[in-house]
């Protein structure tokens, strides 16, 4: 199986039936990849390049064809697995809850109310995910969908000063991109199969995931459109992990349920889909002393442990107990 498995990045002409027009069809749609094919479902294929259903369908199984990718066996996941990569949040402690890191093929979700941290520790990511793997990186560069407006170069450079990088290298390894509605952030996202392998992006950050959505669909009536399309952007993004070994971050927020009298009425925004799409989701909440409280909620793998760190002008920081 090996080297069968062994993916060739953009040989699309090497796919039976695709000649050099459907080649160009498949690229300008954003499928640039064989990988990409493979993942993509047909119907999503048909309507980003125009061509025809059943083709998509007879690419959709020579894609296939060329690389084995049906059934693997576990041992062969097990492999996949060990080329996973991980990346420091800056914060040993916070690092330690999610078993040394983020993880590539994998999407962490940071949850919690407003000022809790979750822009910050983006912040320490995009700083971090550029170092070298001994250093705790991923080495590589950083897209950042900013959908609030409150990515702050500043700060970047300010935390990347203060590790002794050189800050403008930094902020040059970051591609930001601002959405300025959920379809807006759409767009941007179906961009990043093409854009990410092309510019070694090896971390995806979405600040946030959920506000422009919603804000858009207010209502029950709107609820499950809402939902449907926030199950696919999802997982789009899951695909591009494990497509490219790469990590997606995403925040969300949280929303009082009235239904709760004991303990926190607050819960992650975004229902099912959230918790199913997300690998690892970890909850934020204000501690005292101007401290914050992070704690893992239903991981595959993780325990349910919690710590504490805080926000500095160097990031964010442990906080000893
Ligand atoms: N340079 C700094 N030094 C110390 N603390 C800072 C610094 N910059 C920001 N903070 C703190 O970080 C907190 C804001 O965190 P952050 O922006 O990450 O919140 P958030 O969870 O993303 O909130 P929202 O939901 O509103 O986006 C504030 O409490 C602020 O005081
Ligand atoms: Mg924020």
């Amino acid at each position: 199986m090996e080297g069968e498995t062994e993916i060739k990045k953009d040989d699309l002409a090497a796919l039976e039936g695709v000649g050099p027009a459907m080649a160009s069809k498949l690229k300008s749609g954003g499928l640039t990849t064989v990988e990409a094919i493979i993942v993509t479902p047909p119907r999503e294929m048909a309507e980003k390049t125009g061509i025809g259903f059943n083709t998509c369908l007879k690419i959709a199984a020579a894609a296939r064809k060329l690389v084995h990718v049906d059934f693997i066996t576990a041992e062969e996941l097990w492999k996949k697995r060990q080329n996973m990569l991980r990346c420091s949040t800056g914060s040993k402690n916070i690092d330690t809850l999610l078993g040394g890191g983020i993880e590539t093929q994998a999407m962490t979700e940071f949850i919690g109310e407003y000022g809790v941290g979750k822009t910050q520790i983006c912040l320490m990511l995009c700083v971090f995910a550029q170092l070298p793997s001994e250093k705790g990186g991923l080495d590589g560069k950083v897209v950042y969908v900013d959908t609030e407006g409150t990515f702050m170069p500043e700060r970047v450079y300010e935390i990347a000063s203060a590790m002794g990088l050189d800050s403008h290298e930094t902020l040059e390894n970051i591609f930001l991109a601002r959405a300025y509605n959920s379809s807006h952030q759409c767009l941007l996202i179906d961009r990043l199969s093409e854009f990410c392998p092309e510019n070694n992006v090896k971390l995806v950050i979405v600040d946030s995931m959920i506000g422009h959505f919603r804000g858009e669909y207010i209502g029950r009536e709107h609820l499950s459109e809402r939902q449907q399309k926030l199950n696919g952007l999802l997982h789009r993004l899951l695909r591009l992990t494990e497509a490219f070994n790469l990590s997606v971050v995403v925040t969300n927020q949280v929303q009082a349920n009235p239904a709760q009298f004991f303990g926190d009425p607050n819960r992650p925004a975004g229902g099912h889909v959230m918790a199913h799409a997300c690998t690892h989701r970890v909850y934020l909440r204000k501690g005292s002393k101007g401290t914050r409280l992070a704690k893992i909620i239903d991981s595959p793998y993780l325990p349910e442990n919690s710590t504490r760190f805080r926000i500095t002008e160097k990031g964010i920081e442990d906080v000893e107990d």
